[in-house]
This record gives C-alpha cells, structure tokens and sequence, in this order.
C-alpha cells in the first residue's frame, strides 16, 4: 500500500525503490531527491549492476576494473551510511530513518536511487554501493560484447564519457553533500575547490592497460588459444 503523501508520481518511485530496499521511508521530499544522484540522470537505458560488467572486465587482461572499484570509495559508500560519522549527521538533521534508510542519503550512496523500478534490472544489488552504471551510464543496451568493442555503437547505446561530461560526477559531488568540503581539492593554481575532475578521476583509476586498449577481444582469443593447448 502506497500512502497518500507518495501519491504524486515522484513519491511512488521513491516508495517502490524504498520497497526495492526492504523499507519504507516516513518524511521524503521526492523533489529534493529527483535532483540527486542517478535520479537526476538521463534515463535512455536500463541499469543492470555492476555484477553485469564483471564477466568481461573483471579480467587481468582488461585490467580488472572490478577489483579496482571493490577497492575504492564508491564500493563502500553503503556501508559508510552505518558509519558513526552518518549516525551523527543523521542526528543533526533529525532524520526520522537512519541513514542507510533515508532517501537523504541514498540518493547519492547507492545506483539508481530514485530511478523508477522498472528501469532496473534484478542483479543491480544497492548494498554494493555506488557503482560502474553511475559513472558510465546504466548498462543493459551497451554491455554485449560486440557493442562494447565498438566505442561509438557503445555510445550510440548509452555509454557515457565522464571525461567530456565532468556534471556526471557532480551530480554527487556537490554542496548537496553533508560533508561536501569546498576546499577538498586545491588546483595548480593554489585554488581551492570542492570538487576537481582531474584529481578525483585520478585517485579512482581503472584504466585498460595500454596495450590491451581498443584489441581486448582479439588478444582474448589468443588467450584462449592459449589455454585450450596447456590443457
Ligand atoms: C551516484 C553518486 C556518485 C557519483 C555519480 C560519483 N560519486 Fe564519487 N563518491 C560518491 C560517494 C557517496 C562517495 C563517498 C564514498 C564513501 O567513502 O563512502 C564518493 C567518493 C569519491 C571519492 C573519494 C573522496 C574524495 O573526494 O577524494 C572520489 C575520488 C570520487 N568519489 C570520485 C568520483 C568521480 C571522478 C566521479 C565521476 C566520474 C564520481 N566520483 C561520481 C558518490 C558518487
Ligand atoms: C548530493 C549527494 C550526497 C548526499 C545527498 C549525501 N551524500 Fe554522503 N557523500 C557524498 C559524496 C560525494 C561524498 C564524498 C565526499 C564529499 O565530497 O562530500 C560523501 C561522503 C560521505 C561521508 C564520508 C565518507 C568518508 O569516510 O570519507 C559520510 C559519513 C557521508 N557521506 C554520510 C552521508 C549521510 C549520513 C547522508 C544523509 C544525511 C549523506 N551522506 C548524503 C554524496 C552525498
Ligand atoms: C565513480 C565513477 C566511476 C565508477 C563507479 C566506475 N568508473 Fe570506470 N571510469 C570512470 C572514469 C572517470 C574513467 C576515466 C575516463 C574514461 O575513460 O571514461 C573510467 C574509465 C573506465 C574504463 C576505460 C579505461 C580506459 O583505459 O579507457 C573502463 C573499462 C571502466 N571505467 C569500467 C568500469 C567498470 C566495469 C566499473 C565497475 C566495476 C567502473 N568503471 C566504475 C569512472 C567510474
Ligand atoms: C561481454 C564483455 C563485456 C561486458 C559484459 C561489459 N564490457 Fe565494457 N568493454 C568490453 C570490451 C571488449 C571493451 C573494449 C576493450 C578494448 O579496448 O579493446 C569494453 C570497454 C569498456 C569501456 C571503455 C570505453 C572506452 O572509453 O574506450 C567502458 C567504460 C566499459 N567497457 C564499461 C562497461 C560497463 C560499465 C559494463 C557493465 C554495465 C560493461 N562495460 C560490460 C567488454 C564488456
């Protein structure tokens, strides 16, 4: 059952997410959270988790962006709403849930947050946090193989490039953010900002290795080659 003050369309998505994640939310501003994170994304495609992107690119070959992401800050940013640090932000805001609960913070600290149900597919595990399709762009139409090795028909099919597009990140990244610090990062120029593209994308790199970029499937099939004849 639905209560009325999440009538309004906005309010049910956040509703049916909150059903998603095994709750139910008490005081939520649907409009606040529309604006935030994934909700306010682009929704030309559908997510699938990051547990879709591993089969390929949790690979040694590629680079094994996988294991470089479980690693970093986006994997752990559920976990960190149980952190005291939340507990405490969650107290001065008087929150009425706690903050793994709250629409406040998950709008940020999980993918696809606020996105309407039907636009995610059943693998994308919220508890892992913010993941590949934040940053990339939810990833059903793009993720078989041939599309993916063909940068422009995985654009076509919803691939984003944060290189070109830094508001991608600052969807998240910005004074939204209870513990948004306007001067986080500090530019060559001795400038302090809250958020700098360059360095923040530098500290999570996963790159593809040199050599392996733009001939991952062919090198792949050596691999194999390889493989099949030490059996
Ligand atoms: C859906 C929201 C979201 C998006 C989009 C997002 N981030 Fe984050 N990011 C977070 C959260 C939440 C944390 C805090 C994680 C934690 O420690 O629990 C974080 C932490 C970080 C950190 C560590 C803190 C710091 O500033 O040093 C870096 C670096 C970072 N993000 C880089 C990026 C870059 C680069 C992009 C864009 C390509 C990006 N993020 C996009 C939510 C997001
Ligand atoms: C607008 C997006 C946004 C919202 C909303 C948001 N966060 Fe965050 N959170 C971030 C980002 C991005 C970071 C990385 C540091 C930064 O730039 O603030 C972060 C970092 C944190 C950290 C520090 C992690 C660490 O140890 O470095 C804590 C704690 C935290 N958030 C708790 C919360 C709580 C609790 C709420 C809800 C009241 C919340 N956040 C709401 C985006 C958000
Ligand atoms: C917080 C944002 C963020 C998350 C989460 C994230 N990436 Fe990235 N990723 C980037 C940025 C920024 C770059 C560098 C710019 C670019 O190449 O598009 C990048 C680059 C890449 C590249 C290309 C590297 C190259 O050499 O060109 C691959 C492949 C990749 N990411 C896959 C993944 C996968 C798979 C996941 C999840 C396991 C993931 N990313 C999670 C932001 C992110
Ligand atoms: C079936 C295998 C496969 C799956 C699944 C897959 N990818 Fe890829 N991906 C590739 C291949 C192949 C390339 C191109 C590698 C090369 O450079 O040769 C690639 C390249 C990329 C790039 C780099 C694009 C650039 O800038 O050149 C990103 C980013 C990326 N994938 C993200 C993802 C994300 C996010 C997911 C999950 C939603 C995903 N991929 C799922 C095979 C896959």
């Amino acid at each position: 059952m639905i209560p009325e003050q999440f009538q309004n369309p906005g309010f049910v998505v956040v509703a049916l997410l909150a059903g998603f994640l095994g709750f139910v939310p008490a005081t939520v501003s649907s409009e606040e959270v529309a604006h935030l994170g994934d909700a306010s994304a682009p929704l030309a495609h559908d997510f699938v988790g990051a547990r879709k992107c591993k089969s390929c690119h949790g690979k040694e070959l590629m680079g094994n962006q996988n294991a470089t992401w479980q690693k970093g800050p986006h994997r752990r940013s559920f976990k960190t709403l149980a952190s005291p640090e939340s507990l405490r932000i969650g107290r001065e805001r008087d929150l009425s849930e706690s903050p793994s609960e709250s629409p406040e913070c998950l709008a940020c600290h999980v993918t696809a947050f606020g996105v309407p149900a039907e636009r995610i597919w059943k693998p994308l595990q919220a508890e892992e946090g913010v993941q590949c399709e934040s940053c990339h762009g939810p990833g059903r139409d793009y993720r078989k193989k041939k599309i993916m090795a063909n940068l422009k028909n995985a654009r076509k099919k919803g691939l984003w490039d944060p290189d070109s597009d830094h508001g991608i990140c600052q969807r998240c990244h910005n004074d939204s953010s209870p513990t948004f610090d306007p001067s986080r990062y500090t530019l060559i120029d001795g400038t302090s900002v809250g958020f700098d593209y360059q360095q923040a994308a530098a500290r999570i790199a996963h790159p593809i290795p040199e050599h392996v970029k733009g001939h991952y499937i062919e090198l792949r099939e050596k691999q194999k080659e390889e493989e099949e004849r030490q059996k």
